[in-house]
């Protein structure tokens, strides 16, 4: 018995036009004008709905133990919310603490999304410290399928390794066809400012903003591009916010380099103005880099529309307000840092598409095409073609919702865009030819998601 989607206009990548998908297993099997069903056939009428391959985000945090407590969604609870809002595949980052070994760490994160997982998941690999063996170990962790390695030039005291040991990654990596990954700050700077404003008595969340400037994410990411051009090796640079930043991506694109740019959807809606308010309210803003201005918010759409940037992840780290950002109560260097995205990443950037800044197309390369190429899962994930497994979004422009923590589906007691009303969301998810949501229905099951084995592709 096979699935045909019916009476819906598919948008692609690259077109929009008319026609019917018909699903047999787990697979895109056919897709053409006027499918007829075979008896026993079931046919999903998707009139007045668009067709989209599922969303790839490829830039989440399920899980993650972070300051002594943990990101409050697990592979479950983020995984389904992320089914909620549309998307059908993330890639999560493999954390290990300094010191633990690289396949040790995949093996627990493994056993994190084991039984839990809603939809299918890839991992990236993190590499937070300069041990020798680390070498040796990255050819294990390619073979284990995760091409992607991330590396960061923030956080000193737990994750940042140095330029060296950068250069020599971005070697490793150009040889074998992986992909270095970068946060993009400069640490040892954002340390010295940190503690100069702790020093004066300025702990408020406001003052995140003040240690975080947005020209030392600017000097990282001219950093890290320098490096890369210096062994001839592609990098890609997550959560781009600033036009310091995009400056340096845009002038390394323009000389020809391998440089792919990610940002995400909070970088786009919020600004800065949100960390400043009253009392503790700034702290459900937190999140490295920092929320930047309106002036910011516009490069980042320019660079949308133009191709500057190539994909729109979410960052996914979220923490309740009550019990997790309050460890920072009386000091903003405690408030753990993230912000829920995971379910709203779509929706948000589908606003987008209604007020023109981007289309339709646009918005299906940009969360999901680009990030099952950059992140070696096509053919397989991110398009509407035979033989792709049939994830599959039908979405309906007309749906109209409020991103209130109460109305959506992540394990988090707040939402960063209360109140805020969108018009166009999921109607149906399918996750390899099943449904998972149906409208405000969770159908799936924990634990269905199966790990996505990727391969280099550089
Ligand atoms: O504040 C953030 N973004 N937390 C998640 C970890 C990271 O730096 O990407
Ligand atoms: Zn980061
Ligand atoms: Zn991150």
């Amino acid at each position: 018995m096979s699935k045909i989607i019916a009476n819906g206009t598919i948008v692609t990548a690259s077109e929009t036009y008319r026609a019917d998908v018909r699903i047999d297993g787990e697979r895109i099997s056919h897709i053409g004008k006027g499918i007829a069903p075979a008896p026993g056939d079931e046919v999903i009428d998707a009139s007045g709905l668009l067709v989209m391959p599922g969303g790839i985000d490829a830039h989440t945090h399920l899980d993650l133990p972070v300051a002594g407590t943990h990101a409050s969604d697990d592979f479950e609870t983020g995984t389904r919310a992320a089914a909620f809002g549309g998307t059908t595949t993330v890639i999560d980052f493999v954390s290990p603490a300094r010191g633990d070994g690289l396949m040790d760490s995949y093996r627990v994160w493994r056993g994190k999304a084991e039984g839990k997982a809603c939809i299918d998941y890839g991992l990236h690999m993190s590499v937070v410290d300069e041990r020798p063996e680390v070498f040796d170990e990255l050819d294990d962790v390619i073979d284990a399928g995760m091409p992607t390695i991330k590396i960061y030039t923030a956080y000193p005291a737990t994750l940042m390794i140095s330029d060296g040991a950068i250069l020599r990654l971005l070697s490793w990596a150009s040889k074998r066809g992986a992909l270095v990954v970068a946060h993009a700050e400069n640490g040892g700077a954002i340390d010295e400012l940190t503690r100069s404003i702790a020093a004066q008595g300025k702990t408020a969340p406001r003052f995140h903003l003040d240690a975080r400037p947005a020209v030392l994410e600017g000097e990282a990411t001219n950093r890290l591009i320098a490096l890369a051009e210096a062994v001839d090796a592609p990098i890609g640079i997550v959560h781009v916010t600033c036009r310091e930043a995009l400056n340096a991506v845009r002038s390394a694109r323009q000389r020809g380099l391998d440089v792919f740019a990610e940002t995400c959807p909070h970088y786009l809606y919020l600004t800065e103005e949100s960390l400043k308010a009253p009392g503790f309210e700034g702290a459900k803003f937190i999140c490295s880099p920092p929320l930047r201005t309106r002036d910011d918010q516009k490069a980042l759409w320019h660079a949308l529309a133009a191709g500057d940037l190539d994909t729109v992840s979410t960052d996914h780290c979220p923490f309740n307000f009550h019990g997790q950002k309050e460890l920072g109560l009386s000091d903003f260097r405690k408030i753990p840092g993230g912000l829920p995205g995971i379910e709203t990443r779509l929706m948000l950037l589908w606003q987008g598409v209604r007020n023109g800044r981007i289309t339709q197309n646009r918005f299906v390369e940009l969360v999901s095409t680009a990030p099952a190429r950059i992140n070696g899962l096509l053919p397989r994930k991110g398009i509407l073609a035979p033989d792709a497994d049939a994830d599959i979004l039908l979405w309906d422009p007309e749906r109209e919702l409020t991103l209130d923590a109460d109305v959506l589906h992540m394990n988090v007691d707040y939402s960063p865009y209360e109140g805020m009303r969108v018009k166009g969301a999921p109607a149906k998810v399918f996750s390899r030819g099943e449904l998972v949501v149906d409208g405000e229905t969770f159908v799936g099951t924990p634990g269905r998601g199966r790990y996505l084995k990727r391969i280099p592709t550089n």
